[in-house]
């Protein structure tokens, strides 16, 4: 198979004809054209979680007052007339190496490009981004990463102790690549999975912060396997013996959720989804319940939901739920 980075390759699979009504673009200059899009960042590796995130931002989900599918009259670029609202959907694929601590497993995070190209295609992207590392940070990648350590971050990318503990350079560089991303696409609405509970949290308040108005962070639920187990692009790394483990993390929210609307103290709870994690031979790295606004301790108002990460081996799963979320089943 040849190198799947060529831009040769990647040519060949557009002109080859199973692409057609979709654009690949490179470049920010092309990616212009599709201002005012609604974005879905991946960074590759897609799977139907992403498919999902796919087709909201093709139903054009945040707009208040429309219906299933009207994102899909107005084409943008081809088509589009120039005073009309664009409602392209573009998927951006970039394996963001300012995100990946140094213990983690950015050289062997898993790509995917031809199979994530087709997947785009069916969900209905117009088009999809495939930037090199210069177009995303033309100061180069080794000193992008050094300024995501020194950005100024929401107060739920620093204060949880959760995902913020675990990857201490992570949400900067997550940061980093989604503002360049906007700054980029200048999409009006950008969707994100709620498996990444607290990277949607980050992202949303960073938004805010901003006061960027017009561009709304959309939150979609995860998607799960029948079985239950949360899609993640890592999923791919589990054998079947490590998938039965890896159930250890929607057990435990499913044990720890039915606590919780027992009336059970948030201590027990915790305590529960420690149990069950370790019961399934996994390592802990936290099993809580937060406000899931702040993700701090919850307060009597709090909408509340569980999030946990533990490890199997070298790889690291996360999960979580809004407590009586009849979604993760059981
Ligand atoms: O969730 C992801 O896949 C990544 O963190 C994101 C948002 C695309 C940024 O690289």
């Amino acid at each position: 198979m040849p190198e799947i980075e060529t831009q040769e390759y990647r040519l060949n699979l557009i002109l080859d004809g199973s692409l057609k009504n979709m654009e690949v673009v490179r470049t920010a200059d092309e990616l212009s054209r599709y201002h005012g899009c609604e974005l879905v960042p991946t960074m590759g590796a897609l799977h139907e979680g992403h498919a999902s995130l796919i087709r909201a931002a093709r139903r054009g989900n945040h707009r208040a007052g429309q219906a299933d599918g009207a994102g899909t009259q107005d084409r943008g670029p081809r088509g589009g007339a120039p005073d009309r609202v664009n409602t392209s959907v573009v998927v951006s694929i970039f394996v963001n190496p300012t995100q990946f601590g140094p213990q983690e497993d950015l050289a062997s995070y898993p790509r995917t490009l031809e199979a994530d190209l087709q997947l785009c295609r069916d969900c209905g992207a117009d088009a999809v981004f495939v930037p090199d590392d210069l177009t995303i940070y033309p100061e180069g990648a080794q000193s992008a990463a050094s300024a995501a350590l020194s950005l100024p971050l929401p107060p739920s990318a620093t204060q949880p102790r959760l995902e913020d503990a675990c990857r201490p350079a992570h949400f900067g560089g997550v940061c980093q690549v989604v503002k360049r991303l906007f700054e980029l696409a200048a999409p009006r609405g950008a969707y994100f999975g709620e498996k990444d509970w607290q990277q949607f949290r980050v992202i949303s308040q960073m938004v805010e912060s901003s006061r960027r108005t017009e561009l709304v962070i959309v939150p979609c639920p995860t998607v799960r396997d029948a079985d239950g187990l949360a899609m993640s692009s890592r999923n791919r790394y589990l054998t079947e013996e490590a998938r039965e483990h890896a159930l250890g993390l929607v057990r435990a929210l499913r044990a720890g959720s039915a606590l919780l609307e027992a009336g059970e103290q948030l201590q027990a709870v915790q305590a529960k989804m420690a149990e069950v994690i370790a019961a399934h031979g996994l390592s802990l790295e936290y099993a809580v319940a937060r406000d899931q606004e702040s993700l701090l301790p919850p307060r009597n108002q709090s909408r509340v939901r569980l999030l946990i990460a533990a490890k199997l081996g070298k790889v690291r799963l996360i999960d979580n739920c809004e407590v009586g979320d009849r979604a993760i089943g059981g």
